[in-house]
């Protein structure tokens, strides 16, 4: 992206701190009462779209604290396409690398990458035979409880087992793993410091979790483009807080926090 000289330079043309290459996916969501048989119809009583997408998700969270973004996907030529790239405007995320097909996409992995950024690598959904340059090429190699089972092959179920599990990742080449742990906050081992630290969140009352994985996500992309001198567990410990507050509303997107409704300690 080439910004123009002059006084009136655009937010457009100003390069992106946080680039996210990943899902746009759009969730159509029917609650019912109970899930129909095979062939049958049942009523529902409520219906709504969502946008959705790790990638998506992340970018919107990233942005939403105050991140210049740009949303590297493609989405099909179609009306809910359409609406996608409209959401991600709305969100002041840059669609300039946002492109629409004739062919259906889908999202696999997602990751953040700018060269002056750092990597974030998300391996969402994990697969257990991943190509080995994911973990020499991440800058923070960031999973869950159950991503980190399918890529070790070890049970991740407390603070403990995701330390262990952390160290297995460690060894494949990662300079930064971070395993979540729902409401247990996360672990965290670096090269730098080499005994898995556990890094807890604040116990709140949890409304939806959906999606909070990817605030957390989001909100490190934006410590790590926006406040680089902070140490890498005050950002953990940020980013929990985050994605707690994600947890406290419903939807997706929809519970993901702005800057201006956080406690200003945060930024
Ligand atoms: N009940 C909770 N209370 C407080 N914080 C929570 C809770 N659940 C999740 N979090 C926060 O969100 C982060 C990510 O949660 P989790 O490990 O469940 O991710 P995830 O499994 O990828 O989420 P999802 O798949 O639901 O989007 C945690 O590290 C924590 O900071
Ligand atoms: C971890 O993330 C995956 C998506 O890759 C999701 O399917 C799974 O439910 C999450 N695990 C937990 C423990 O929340
Ligand atoms: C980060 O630290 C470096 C070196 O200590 C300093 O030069 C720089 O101004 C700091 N940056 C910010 C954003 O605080």
């Amino acid at each position: 992206m080439a910004a123009s000289g002059g006084s009136g330079r655009q937010w457009q043309e100003e390069v992106a701190a946080v680039v996210v290459v990943g899902s746009c996916m759009t969730d159509l969501v029917s609650l019912t009462s109970r899930l129909p048989k095979t062939g049958e119809t049942i009523h529902g009583y409520k219906f709504f779209i969502g946008f959705g997408g790790k990638g998506a998700n992340q970018c919107v969270q990233a942005a939403r604290l105050g991140a210049k973004t740009s949303m590297v996907c493609k989405v099909g030529k179609d009306s809910f396409g359409n609406d996608y790239i409209e959401n991600l405007k709305q969100n002041d995320i840059s669609t300039e690398f946002t492109y629409q097909t004739k062919d259906a996409a889908t999202g696999t992995a997602s990751i953040i990458v700018n060269s002056e950024v750092k990597t974030l690598f998300n391996p969402a959904p994990a697969i257990a035979d991943l190509d080995p340059r994911f973990y020499t090429l991440s800058d923070v190699f960031c999973c869950n409880e159950s991503e980190a089972e399918i890529l070790t092959s070890l049970t991740v179920s407390s603070p403990a087992d995701a330390g262990k599990a952390a160290l297995v990742l460690m060894e494949r080449g990662c300079q930064v793993v971070v395993i979540t742990l729902g409401a247990e906050g996360c672990v965290v081992v670096s090269q730098t410091e080499p005994a898995p630290k556990h890094i807890p969140t604040n116990k709140v009352k949890a409304v939806d979790t959906t999606g909070a994985g990817d605030s957390f996500v989001g909100a490190l992309a934006f410590y790590l483009a926006y406040y680089p001198n902070l140490s890498l567990e005050e950002m953990l410990k940020r980013s929990n807080f985050i994605a707690a507050v994600s947890v406290q509303a419903a939807g997706t997107q929809a519970s993901y926090p702005y800057k201006k409704d956080l406690l200003l300690d945060l930024f």
